[in-house]
């Protein structure tokens, strides 16, 4: 998708070094230039390539990060940046197997880089204008609610084996997906509810299986992981 800040971005890389002509997405641009390395700041359209490159991606896709973070721990998370994943972008890279059960060998994850708060207000700025996916989520059509604690636990463990992937508490959880009890600070609503309903909508190469949950199911699971996420912020 070629949009306004996409161009200035791509002609600005271009006249990178070019002293005359300064343009005002020049610091984003040098700043992008590095988490380009890793991360797709563009839609890489994922189903026209082999299901194969998931397994080669370095860090997850941010071409749709203005639908699916929350600005303010944005900020925060780019100065101080903590392991989200508890065994890494590609769990079977980082998983030990041993006699007693698999454990993740996290000296095989590498630290991310920290930025500035000046910088990481401006990364923040651009990343939130990324906003591909407006109409999945309004799809979702999720309005916030609440549910008992205990009835959002049973509905994300023993009924649908979320925990078998995701940490609903630090101690708590599967590893091989995002940990979750961080998701209500980290996630807007309406993007925890659409990746839930239909994540190969937002990832047609998503290591997370889709269930066809229903959207009632699905709402509890949203609700759970804001009330479930209130005991963690
Ligand atoms: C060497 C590769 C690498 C570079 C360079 C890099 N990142 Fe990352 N980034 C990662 C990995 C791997 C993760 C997943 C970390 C985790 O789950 O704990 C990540 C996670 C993130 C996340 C959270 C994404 C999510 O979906 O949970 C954001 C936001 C982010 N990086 C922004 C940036 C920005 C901005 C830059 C440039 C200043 C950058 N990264 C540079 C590898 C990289
Ligand atoms: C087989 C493991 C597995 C199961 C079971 C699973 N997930 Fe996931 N989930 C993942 C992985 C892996 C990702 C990240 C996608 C990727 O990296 O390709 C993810 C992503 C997510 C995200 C987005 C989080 C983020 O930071 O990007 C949410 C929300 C989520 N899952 C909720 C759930 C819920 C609720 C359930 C139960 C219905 C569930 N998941 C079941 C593996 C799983």
């Amino acid at each position: 998708m070629i949009n306004h800040r996409n161009w200035v971005l791509a002609v600005t890389l271009l006249l990178a070094g070019t002293p005359y002509l300064v343009l005002a997405d020049s610091d984003v641009a040098q700043l992008m230039a590095d988490c380009g390395d890793c991360h797709a700041l563009n839609n890489p359209n994922y189903t026209q390539q082999s299901a194969t490159e998931r397994k080669n991606r370095k860090a997850p896709p941010l071409f749709y990060a203005g639908n699916k973070f929350n600005r303010t721990w944005l900020v925060a998370w780019l100065q101080n940046p903590e392991r989200i994943r508890p065994a890494g972008y590609y769990p079977p890279a980082h998983i030990l197997r041993g006699a007693d059960g698999d454990s993740v060998d996290t000296s095989s994850l590498p630290e991310h880089t920290a930025l500035s708060a000046a910088d990481a207000a401006q990364t923040a700025d651009y990343l939130m204008s990324l906003k591909p996916f407006t109409s999945l989520v309004e799809a979702a059509a999720y309005e916030p609610g609440t549910l008992s604690w205990k009835m959002g636990n049973l509905t994300f463990g023993k009924f649908n084996g979320c925990d078998a992937c995701h940490r609903d508490a630090p101690d708590y959880g599967g590893t091989s997906g995002p940990e979750l009890y961080t998701a209500w600070a980290r996630l807007q609503p309406g993007f925890i509810a659409s990746y839930i309903a239909d994540p190969v909508a937002w990832d047609p190469h998503t290591l997370m299986p889709g269930n066809s949950l229903n959207p009632e199911v699905v709402k509890k699971l949203a609700d759970y992981l804001k009330v479930n996420g209130e005991d963690f912020k």
